[in-house]
């Protein structure tokens, strides 16, 4: 089973991704969280990715395809999610030429919808775990210790890329970049969409249904 999270900054795919894997027994493969590993490890390819997410850009194709297709080749018990990858229509296709390739495909990409006013709320209010990564949100979603991770009590931090210009950019860049990939799973009849502007435990349960 090979899932496709979709949808704008701020959307909820982080947040659904981590509890459907875990019931479903999926990895869950968020290329934002790789990248900010490589950040936060100072390689090369973090230094080089740093300036583009930090302005809310994407990282060149070329680069992303290189990491998802490499992240591919490493065999996983159950089913893969992926969450941030495919953003562009360029990475959908190479995504199905290696898919194809090996045999597999999409089953279904799941696009959660939300009105943008909602986003840049959800954005502003973030807190992220400096471990795992969960997200957190001042308002819908706190921590039950102020600044500390429920799961693995590593501290909160602010995304770089949740500052007003940075948000601003990422929602351009998603409009003009990544909602193409829509159409290209809506005409292969995989696309799926749920309505992200609920509350968590209700995007869930539609969520659950989509991929039962
Ligand atoms: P990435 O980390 O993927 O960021 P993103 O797509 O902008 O999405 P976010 O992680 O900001 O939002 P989310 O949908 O996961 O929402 P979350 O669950 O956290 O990418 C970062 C950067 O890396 C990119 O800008 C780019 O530079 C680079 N990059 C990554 N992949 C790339 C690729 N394939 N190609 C090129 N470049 C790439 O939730 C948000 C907030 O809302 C949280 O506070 C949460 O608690 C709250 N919340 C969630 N759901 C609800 C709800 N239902 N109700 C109320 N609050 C909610
Ligand atoms: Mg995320």
């Amino acid at each position: 089973m090979l899932i496709v999270f979709l949808g704008a900054p701020g959307a909820g795919k982080g947040t659904q991704a981590k509890a459907l894997a875990e019931k479903k027994n999926l990895t869950h493969l968020a290329t934002g969280d790789m990248l900010r590993a490589e950040v936060a490890a100072g390689t090369e390819l973090g230094l080089m990715a740093r300036a583009f997410m930090d302005r809310g850009d994407l990282v060149p194709d070329d680069v992303m395809i290189g990491m998802i297709k490499g992240r591919l080749k490493t065999p996983v018990s159950g089913g893969i999610l992926l969450d941030g990858f495919p953003r562009t229509v360029a990475q959908a296709r190479a995504l199905d030429e290696a898919l194809d390739a090996a045999g597999t495909g999409v089953d279904r990409a799941i696009f959660f919808e939300v009105p943008t006013e909602e986003l840049v709320r959800r954005l502003a209010g973030r807190a992220t775990c400096s471990g795992c990564q969960r997200a957190y949100h001042d308002t819908f979603h706190p921590p039950r210790n102020a600044d500390e991770c429920d799961d693995c009590g590593a501290k909160l931090v602010r995304r770089e890329d949740d500052r007003p210009e940075a948000v601003r950019n990422r929602l351009d860049v998603y409009r003009t970049q990544t909602t193409p990939v829509l159409d290209h799973y809506r005409a292969a009849g995989k696309l799926v969409e749920i309505d992200g502007g609920q509350a968590i435990d209700a995007v869930q349960e539609e969520l659950i249904a989509a991929v039962e």
